[in-house]
């Protein structure tokens, strides 16, 4: 059976999509067989991989998500053999408001995706900069949360009010929803702050922190717009490496040294 790894943090901009399009394209890339759920409105990691949101429009997370289609209808694939993408499309804001009519709202992904489980190792879900329904239901449908962290001043308000929602989902529909790790994400080692955020949350978080860093890199913020991850666009930079770490921590816990 695969593992469905949540992307959440509320606070925007702080790399959720591009680790979770790097990460998911690591995974395939190392021979597992991974899908990459994009449940944000905005559809960034749709068009991250190249496609047009609009052109698959009726067979998006949207109609899964509300049961008018069948979920393998909305699986595609990508320029990775071994990875797949269930696309988003801004109608999904629609969800939110059709779901919250539901009883049973926040199981409504869960639902849709359980026919898929067991044809993937992977399943990864990037979230949207909100602790709306629609990550209720991310954080109902996952077994563990990956929590991207941006080493700012501001970084640790909003990790309280995450964690509360990781409980409450933890006590009301999902007991098994265990932490994966916080990811620091867009560091820049000059930075003292940076440094310094990062030794104060791993005190306080200890184990639950990934050892993997993802640094700043022009090629991170470039690859988007080539649509390709880092590991195709350029797969000797230190952008590749730092996601293909993250994956090899992911699957054993134990980072090759790129
Ligand atoms: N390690 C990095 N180095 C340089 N730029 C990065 C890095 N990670 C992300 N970026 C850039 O920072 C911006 C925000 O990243 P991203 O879209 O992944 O964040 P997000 O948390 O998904 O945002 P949102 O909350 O809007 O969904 C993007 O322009 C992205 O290309
Ligand atoms: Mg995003």
């Amino acid at each position: 059976m695969g593992k469905i790894i949540a992307i959440a943090n509320q606070k925007g901009g702080v790399g959720k999509t591009t680790t979770a399009v790097n990460l998911a394209a690591s995974l395939a890339v190392i021979g597992k067989k991974t899908l990459l759920i994009d449940s944000d409105p905005q559809a960034n990691a749709t068009v991250y991989l190249g496609v047009d949101p609009d052109a698959c429009q009726g067979h998006t997370l949207y109609e899964a998500v509300c049961g008018r289609i069948d979920v393998q209808d909305t699986v595609l694939d990508t320029s990775i053999g071994y990875l797949k993408l269930i696309p988003s499309h801004i109608n999904l804001l629609g969800a939110e408001v059709e779901l919250l009519e539901l009883s049973g709202r926040e199981l409504a992904l869960r639902k849709a995706i359980s026919p898929l489980k067991g044809e993937y190792d992977y399943i990864l879900i990037d979230t949207s900069p909100s602790l709306g329904l629609l990550t209720i239901n991310a954080l109902t449908a996952a077994d563990s949360v990956i929590i991207p962290v941006q080493p700012e001043f501001f970084a640790l308000e909003g990790l309280g009010k995450l964690l509360g929602t990781v409980k409450l989902v933890q006590d009301k529909v999902n007991a098994d929803l265990s932490i994966e790790g916080f990811l620091f994400t867009i560091y820049d080692s000059r930075l003292h702050l940076h440094n310094q955020v990062i030794e104060d949350v791993r005190d306080h978080f200890r184990q639950k922190v990934f050892k993997t860093i993802i640094a700043r890199n022009a090629r991170l913020a470039e690859a988007p717009s080539y649509n390709k991850p880092a590991i195709l666009l350029a797969p000797e930079s230190d952008a590749a490496g730092n996601y293909m770490n993250l994956a090899e921590e992911l699957i054993n816990g134990n980072p090759t040294t790129v």
